[in-house]
């Protein structure tokens, strides 16, 4: 079984989101990705483009909720998905969560628009509270899935996901599939709430950091750690899977483990962001949280840089 689960740790196409805060030192990196390990990112950032399939048109975000979330926590991440194709806002100085995404349009095929499909509540853990990669990979079949479509599979805080708190806070990947019209590969990604467990890496610059200096953490935008932390994740890893959909897009380093277009630019949140600074971001006068991306009905998100294809920098609308 060991055996099983490193093969699937190893897996080429698995793409992991790692939070490259400042170095990463974390024990469970070096295992697999000594591609991280570099203590200054190269400049400027190439990602190659591999010439495979890329999501365009649109795309059905069908999302599982694994565990206890509450409709709040629900719905920040259901509006989030929603406003990410959402139209403009006419005032284009405040930054939106739809110019956010639009960057991802910018790689070859023009880019996905999301569209928020089913949302699936998974309350009683089905396959209890210790899951493999596997089982995440059996839910997001469970869940429904099809050509075009990706699966998001979020676990409560009090989930535990083999990987997680190994310096991940996510994966992006793809699995064969039989649905309705034939032999597909679908597309899924699992994000895990970071309110319990490594909030520190992963919840980031909402709690401490673990390594590097110990800047006090920031006000969430929603108010709650672990779901503003894990949208970080989920907009990294949908804008991973867009572009890179099958581990044969763009990314750059070795496959399955290499930077993709939000993982180049982990830490960067607003511009003159360094290690161990996010960047300069707004502050919500009301509530004081911080936020670069405003979505549907005026609420307010964090979200990674991208890599703009076009400069071959990490793009910041703040
Ligand atoms: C994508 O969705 C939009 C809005 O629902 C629709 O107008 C358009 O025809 C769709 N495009 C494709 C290729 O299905
Ligand atoms: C969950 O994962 C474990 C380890 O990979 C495996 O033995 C078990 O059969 C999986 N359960 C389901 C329902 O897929």
């Amino acid at each position: 079984m060991e055996e099983r689960v490193m093969k699937a740790l190893m897996r080429p196409s698995v793409c992991y989101l790692v939070v490259v805060v400042f170095v990463v030192v974390a024990p469970g990196c070096a295992a697999f990705n000594p591609r991280m390990l570099f203590l200054v990112k190269p400049d400027p950032i190439v990602l190659k483009d591999h010439g495979g399939l890329v999501l365009t048109g649109n795309v059905t975000v069908n999302v599982l909720y694994y565990g206890r979330f509450t409709p709040a926590q629900r719905a920040v991440v259901a509006d989030f998905v929603r406003s990410a194709s959402a139209p403009r806002p006419p005032n284009r100085r405040v930054p939106s969560v739809a110019a956010w995404w639009s960057t991802t349009a910018l790689y070859r095929g023009g880019g996905a628009r999301l569209r928020l499909g089913m949302q699936v509540l998974d309350e009683r853990m089905s396959l209890g509270r210790s899951l493999s990669l596997d089982n995440v990979t059996a839910l997001a079949r469970a869940a429904g899935h099809h050509r075009g479509a990706i699966t998001a599979v979020l676990t409560a805080p009090d989930v535990l996901v083999a990987p997680f708190c190994m310096s991940r806070c996510g994966i992006h990947d793809d699995a064969g599939g039989v649905g309705a019209h034939g032999k597909a590969r679908y597309t899924y990604l699992w994000a895990g709430n970071p309110a319990q467990q490594c909030p520190g890496q992963c919840a980031w610059p909402f709690h401490r950091p673990v390594y590097g200096p110990q800047t006090p953490p920031l006000v969430p935008p929603n108010g709650d750690v672990g779901m503003d932390g894990m949208v970080i994740s989920l907009a990294a890893l949908l804008a991973g899977t867009v572009t890179n959909p099958y581990g044969d897009g763009y990314y750059q380093g070795d496959a399955g483990a290499g930077l993709e277009a939000a993982t180049a630019c982990a830490g960067v949140f607003g511009s003159g962001a360094f290690p161990g600074y996010p960047g300069k971001l707004l502050k919500d006068s009301v509530t004081g949280g911080s936020y670069n991306a405003v979505g549907l009905g005026g609420r307010k998100y964090l979200l990674p840089a991208l890599w703009d294809p076009t400069t071959s920098r990490c793009k910041t609308l703040v």
